[in-house]
């Protein structure tokens, strides 16, 4: 396995650079700072900076259960290449460009922004890194890390391109989760985010109305009833797609993706790995197209485009 590069990591305390302790080596030990003395263990691979215990638990249980479901390798399709190349624009070619990730999940973008030769830098603050390391961890330009999009180990502003989709109506406060992933791009680089779309139609969505007892749930007990409610409605949702579409999707208390042609096994697990997302996260904190268009704005971003896209709105900005 790789990751093993851990030279651009920073202390979170002071932003010196890091470096293995004695006895520690890439797979399992510690990361110490000389000037602050702050140490960050490494384990399985991937260094950690933030303590499992966290609000983002259930993304680290989803994850690990379908490591692979929404990959392009496994499904065999374009699904995630082409909302990367729908919201970003960027060509397939991206070496000697350095990327980070925030919030990766089970790495389906990872394993697209691999592909492109690029040198990515990839976190999530759950246990999600160790279905990541388990798909993605061979690249040999992949750097994974166990992080914090609100304390990210690294120097601001050295960064080619920054991407975070499906991330940040999931934080505690998008607008600083916004700037902080903006703090990241070089003078001259990319930001695209993808956030979803708050709007009449979101606010009539089942998930709403359950969501105030569903976060609270224990989540082995709630995995466990949804995926044995989620193939018996099946049926029911996709014949609501099919009269109504997008709206008639709405009206169904469960997700379900027929429409992307996947096979009928993948289309029932990715409906009960994205009804378990919807029902489960601590956040989910939608926001309109002028809010995102204000955010760019505000952190003095040019070209800026913000429009409709696969999952909510996508905002696409440079760095002056
Ligand atoms: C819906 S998942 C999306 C994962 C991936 N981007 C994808 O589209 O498949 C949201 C992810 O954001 C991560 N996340 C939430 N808050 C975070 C934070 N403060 N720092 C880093 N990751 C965070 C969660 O752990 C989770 O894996």
């Amino acid at each position: 396995m790789e990751n093993s590069d851990f030279t651009s990591y920073r202390s979170l305390c002071c932003r010196s650079k890091l470096h293995l302790t004695e006895h520690s080596d890439e797979c399992n030990g510690q990361l110490c700072c000389s000037k602050c003395g702050n140490l960050y263990v490494i384990v399985n691979s991937i260094p950690r900076f933030v303590s499992s215990d966290n609000y983002a638990h259930s993304f680290g249980y989803q994850w690990n259960i379908h490591r692979k479901t929404q990959l392009d390798s496994f499904t065999g399709l374009n699904i995630s290449k082409d909302r990367l190349t729908a919201g970003t624009q960027w060509p397939d070619d991206l070496r000697n460009q350095r990327i980070l990730e925030a919030g990766s999940g089970a790495g389906r973008f990872t394993e697209v922004l691999l592909a492109t030769g690029a040198d990515v830098f990839s976190f999530d603050y759950s246990l999600a890194v160790e279905a990541n390391f388990l798909n993605n961890g061979h690249s040999k330009n992949l750097h994974l890390f166990q992080g914090d999009i609100y304390n990210m180990p690294f120097v601001e502003g050295t960064f080619d391109k920054v991407i975070c989709f499906g991330v940040i109506q999931h934080t505690p406060d998008p607008a600083q989760t916004f700037l902080s992933l903006a703090k990241q791009v070089r003078p001259g680089g990319e930001l695209v985010i993808d956030v979803y779309r708050h709007d009449i139609w979101a606010c009539l969505q089942w998930k709403y109305l359950l969501r105030p007892f569903t976060k609270r749930a224990d989540k082995k007990k709630l995995y466990k009833l949804i995926s044995r409610l989620v193939p018996l409605m099946l049926p029911v949702a996709r014949i609501l797609r099919k009269l109504a579409g997008r709206v008639g999707a709405r009206l169904s208390p469960i997700v379900e993706y027929s429409h992307l042609g996947l096979s009928p096994a993948v289309n029932r697990d990715w409906a009960v790995l994205d009804t378990f997302d919807m029902y489960s996260p601590e956040y989910d904190l939608p926001q309109t197209l002028a809010t995102v268009k204000d955010w760019f704005e505000k952190a003095e971003f040019v070209d800026v485009v913000v429009k409709n896209g696969f999952n909510g709105v996508v905002g696409k900005g440079r760095k002056t």
